[in-house]
């Protein structure tokens, strides 16, 4: 396996090295001093320029171009470290000791299995649901097993409700490549779900678990097939690729996948982070701000802007088309997907590192080859003009959509696998915020009329 997933380790290495040659990482002061509240600050629209809080999570340096997790860069991690190494620094604060690896890597593959969630999950038309909006409704029928909270409000049982139909749902047959059955919604034998709360580390390994479980669950099911049962001897990476796909990934499948989970696994005070803090901060739960964050994420503008990419470069068509497809968009005054960004004004360094990645697997890949030539073409023509001109560079999403293509994962199904590694960021800081709980609530200025005389409905 280390031998053969060797290229893709100095791919990183040489990523870090052009980086650390363009580009000092000193961190900024405004962003890395503890806060002493109130604070003066200037803030634009969108929020631009206002501190939500103080974290330890994680930290991205804009001007310089570079993401660190609990103190760690990004690179370093990229090249050595595993997604559930990643999840144990982000919730935990520091890296994990063998033991406590081993433990969590179990723990996570028991969570897997959510026999219950999936059956609830198929009675829904997942195939015709927007693949986020299936998947937010997946993480919160997952809370229906887990909160205690709601336990002593009076509600049918779910349990009853669905084992009279358990035995009408059709099974999978054995998948391709694959000695076990197909998912036959067993439960792991040693869990013991729904007496756990929806709070606290137990929930978001839950949550990190099963959000890519219900992912790969949607895009099988997207494709007419039916979810495949969890391998608890494989790694997140490779497990969550083998629930999609029905085959074994390939070492460098597997470590390509491992790779873009880390790197997408925690990023600041984003959109999305910043809406399941906003929901953890009314003391509602965890999962709820799963959701949030889900609902966050799906924009074109966020995570949804990796599935909008390669429909731009299929439209274009060729490198070739580039030049004038750009000058169009540049009179239209169109937004480029996968460009652009409010907090780095340099590269992105996950760009940095996803685009030798696309490379990469291009360069094996025919029908992937044209997309990146394309890719490539385009981004010459961005960071020549916009770059230069507002400091606009290429972001995460510009190149993660094509390293997904060669993994076998459908267009739709892009936006999901940023939130099934986003998870990690949200749960992390949301547990993180409660530690000091306030409630978010700006005002707004209010700049319609005063005093209107009501008018009654029949003299409108
Ligand atoms: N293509 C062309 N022009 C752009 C782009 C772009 N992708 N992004 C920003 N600009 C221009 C924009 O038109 C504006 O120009 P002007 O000052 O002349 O009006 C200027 O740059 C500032 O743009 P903004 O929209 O005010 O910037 P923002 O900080 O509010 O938005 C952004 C950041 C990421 C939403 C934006 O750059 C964008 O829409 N990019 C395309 C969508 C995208 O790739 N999103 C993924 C973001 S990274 C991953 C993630 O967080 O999910």
């Amino acid at each position: 396996m280390q031998q053969q997933t060797h290229e893709i380790t100095e791919l990183i290495l040489a990523a870090a090295q052009k980086a650390r040659a363009e580009t000092s990482n000193e961190p900024e002061p405004g962003y890395t001093k503890p806060v002493c509240w109130p604070i003066q600050c200037a803030v634009g629209p969108g929020l631009e320029g206002a501190i939500a809080c103080e974290s330890s999570v994680g930290y991205v340096n804009g001007s310089k171009g570079w993401l660190i997790y609990r103190g760690y860069d990004l690179f370093d991690l990229c090249a050595y470290s595993t997604f559930e190494e990643v999840c144990y620094l982000l919730l935990h604060g520091r890296l994990p000791r063998p033991a406590e690896l081993l433990n969590l890597k179990r723990e996570l593959a028991e969570y897997r299995y959510l026999p219950k969630t999936m059956r609830l999950l198929m009675s829904f038309p997942v195939e015709e649901l927007n693949t986020m909006a299936a998947l937010r409704l997946g993480t919160l029928l997952m809370r229906q097993k887990q909160t205690l909270r709601d336990r002593d409000v009076a509600k049918p049982s779910i349990d009853s409700a669905i084992s009279s139909d358990e035995d009408s749902i059709a099974m999978e047959t054995q998948p391709r490549g694959s000695e076990r059955a197909a998912f036959e919604f067993t439960a792991a034998p040693e869990l013991n779900t729904g007496t756990a709360d929806a709070a606290g580390l137990p929930s978001c390994y839950r949550l990190i678990a099963g959000v890519g479980t219900i992912a790969a669950a949607i895009a099988r099911l997207r494709r007419g097939r039916l979810p495949i049962e969890p391998d608890p001897e494989l790694g997140h990476a490779a497990n969550f690729l083998y629930m999609i796909t029905g085959r074994r990934a390939t070492p460098v499948e597997e470590r390509v996948m491992d790779v873009a989970l880390i790197l997408h696994a925690d990023h600041g005070m984003n959109a999305s982070t910043f809406a399941s803090i906003v929901v953890a901060s009314t003391l509602s739960d965890i999962y709820f701000s799963v959701g949030a964050g889900i609902a966050a994420l799906n924009g074109p503008l966020h995570g949804g802007a990796n599935e909008q990419v390669v429909r731009t470069l299929e439209s274009i068509g060729g490198p070739e088309n580039v030049p004038a497809w750009f000058r169009q968009a540049r009179e239209e005054k169109r937004k480029i997907m996968g460009f652009g960004h409010r907090v780095y004004k340099t590269y992105d360094p996950r760009a940095r590192i996803l685009g030798p990645l696309a490379k990469y697997l291009a360069a094996k890949s025919p029908e992937i080859q044209p997309l990146f030539a394309t890719a490539e073409a385009l981004e010459k023509e961005v960071v020549a003009t916009l770059g230069v001109e507002k400091k606009i560079f290429p972001n995460v999403d510009f190149y993660s959509g094509l390293v997904y293509r060669s993994l076998g994962i459908d267009r739709e199904i892009f936006t999901p696998v940023f939130a099934v590694s986003r998870v990690a960021g949200w749960t992390a800081r949301v547990l993180e915020y409660l530690q000091n709980n306030r409630i978010f609530r700006p005002r707004a200025v209010y700049v319609g009329p005063m005093n209107l005389p009501y008018t009654p409905l029949d003299e409108r």
